[in-house]
C-alpha cells in the first residue's frame, strides 16, 4: 500500500514525526508530501520545509519528501497513492478534517486514513513552535533534536 501523507510542516514538529513514523509501519511506501496551507502563509520556504523533513526522515527507508501545489487528489493521483493519511490531534481536528476527507473521496475515490496523535503531542503545532522559536527560546520536547537549529537558523534569516 503507499500512502501519501500531506500537511504543512511548517516546521515539522515531534506530532509530525511520530505520525510520519507510524504511517511508514503501515504503508510499503510513503510520501510526505510538502502542500501550501490555505489558512495562513508559510513562514518556511518550501526549500526549508523539505530539508528539515529529510533530515528528520532520513533514517525511514520507505518515505519520500515531495512537495505539491493545488489538491491533495491530485497529487495522490499523480504518485499513485493507495490511501491519503493524516494524524488527528482532538475532536477540534475532526470536523475539518472529515470535511476533507470526505471532499477527497467524493472527488476521487481515495480514502483517509487516520491515526490519532499521542497525547503526548496532541497540544503541538508549528504555530506554537513559530511563536516559541521567534522569542528566543529552545524547541527541546517541540521539534526532533535533530532539526532544532536548522528551525531556529531559518527562522533568524
Ligand atoms: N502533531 C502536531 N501538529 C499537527 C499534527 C500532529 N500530528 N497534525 C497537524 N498538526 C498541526 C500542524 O502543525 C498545523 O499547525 P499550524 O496550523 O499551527 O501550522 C495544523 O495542525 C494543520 O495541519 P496541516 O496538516 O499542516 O495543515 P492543514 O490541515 O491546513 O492541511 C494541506 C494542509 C496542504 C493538507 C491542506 O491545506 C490541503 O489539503 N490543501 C490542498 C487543497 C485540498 O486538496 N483541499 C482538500 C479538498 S477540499
Amino acid at each position: 500500500m503507499k500512502g501519501l501523507l500531506p500537511g504543512t510542516f511548517d516546521p515539522p514538529t515531534l506530532g509530525h514525526l511520530e505520525i510520519i513514523q507510524r504511517a511508514a509501519k503501515l504503508c510499503d511506501f510513503l510520501y510526505v508530501a510538502i502542500g501550501e496551507s490555505s489558512k495562513s502563509s508559510s513562514s518556511f520556504t518550501i526549500e526549508q520545509r523539505r530539508d528539515l523533513l529529510a533530515k528528520l526522515t532520513e533514517k525511514i527507508s520507505n518515505v519520500e519528501i515531495i512537495s505539491f501545489s493545488g489538491l491533495v487528489v491530485a497529487c495522490a493521483k499523480k504518485v499513485k497513492a493507495d490511501v491519503i493519511v493524516r494524524g488527528l490531534r482532538s475532536e477540534s481536528d475532526f470536523n475539518y478534517e472529515y470535511q476533507m476527507a470526505a471532499a477527497n473521496r467524493q472527488m476521487s475515490g481515495i480514502e483517509t486514513l487516520f491515526l490519532m496523535a499521542s497525547p503526548a503531542y496532541s497540544h503541538l503545532s508549528s504555530t506554537i513552535v513559530r511563536e516559541i522559536a521567534r522569542e528566543g527560546h529552545r524547541l527541546q520536547g517541540l521539534v526532533p533534536d535533530d532539526i532544532e537549529s536548522m528551525v531556529l537558523a531559518y527562522l533568524r534569516h
